[in-house]
């Protein structure tokens, strides 16, 4: 493991939520070889906040799907809460998935002929009944500000209101870790500054394991923790 990626105090086992070591990922594209990820480590302890900044296609993308379970490297070593999602067959890994990891993409992925309230409670859905996963749904709903627009879809809500409801429906199965891919990206900075106000202080009041790509040094600065990918690989700055 490279010590640049440790993060600071208690010893290296302490805490880890999530591990990556010597994570590799090329693509072929037309024959060629793209050598995206290059032997990238990175501990998260539980509770830590980190953003990842670095060039557009310097694989931030990548290794957020990668971290999320959700694309496979092609070497190295994952370890989510001590599990390995690499050594399980697909339906249980959807199933660790969803409970451990919350995810906000790039791109919104809100459903959208289902209401808000409906796209955060279609992940509870899946372990829960009905009448309980949209209970929940209505009080994470609440907490991110959106009481009264529970019934809108996707359409008709701004561009923060439905990243809004994208982290409600991240948080809403408390996972034990939070990834986001630039959740303030198409969103004015007004608007930007009071969506990582609202993800710091429900990752202060839960202890979440956060980590969110961004592009803006003000917003990567208000996270305990700054990486940054570049040639492949990741170092904190
Ligand atoms: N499925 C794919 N097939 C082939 N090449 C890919 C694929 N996904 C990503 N790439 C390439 O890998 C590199 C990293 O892409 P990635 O999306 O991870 O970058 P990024 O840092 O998230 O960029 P941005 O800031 O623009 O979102 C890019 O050169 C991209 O073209
Ligand atoms: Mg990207």
């Amino acid at each position: 493991m490279n010590e640049n990626c440790r993060s600071a105090g208690g010893s290296p086992a302490d805490n880890v939520i999530l591990a990556l070591e010597n994570i590799k990922k090329s693509y072929f594209v037309e024959g060629r070889r793209i050598d995206v990820l290059r032997g990238v480590d990175l501990e998260m302890r539980e509770g830590e906040r980190l953003s990842l900044t670095g060039k557009s296609g310097s694989g931030k993308s990548t290794l957020l799907n990668i971290m999320a379970t959700l694309e496979k490297p092609d070497s190295g070593k994952l370890l989510l809460k001590g599990e390995n999602p690499a050594k399980m067959p697909d339906s249980k890994l959807s199933a660790f998935r969803n409970r451990e990891v919350g995810i906000v993409f790039q791109f919104h992925h809100l459903l959208p002929e289902f209401t808000a309230l409906e796209n955060v409670a279609i992940p509870l859905m899946l372990t829960q009944s009905k009448k309980s996963s949209l209970e929940k749904a209505e009080k994470m709903l609440e907490r991110v500000g959106l009481s009264h627009r529970l019934n809108h879809k996707p359409a008709e809500l701004s561009g923060g209101e439905q990243q809004r409801v994208a982290i409600a429906r991240a948080l809403v199965t408390e996972p034990a870790l939070l990834l986001m891919d630039e959740p303030t990206g198409n969103l004015d900075n007004e608007t930007g500054k009071m969506i990582i106000a609202l993800i710091l202080s429900i990752a202060e009041e839960r202890n979440l394991t956060t980590l969110f790509v961004t592009h803006n040094q003000d917003f990567a600065a208000e996270m305990g923790r700054v990486i940054e990918i570049s040639e492949g690989v990741v170092r904190n700055i």
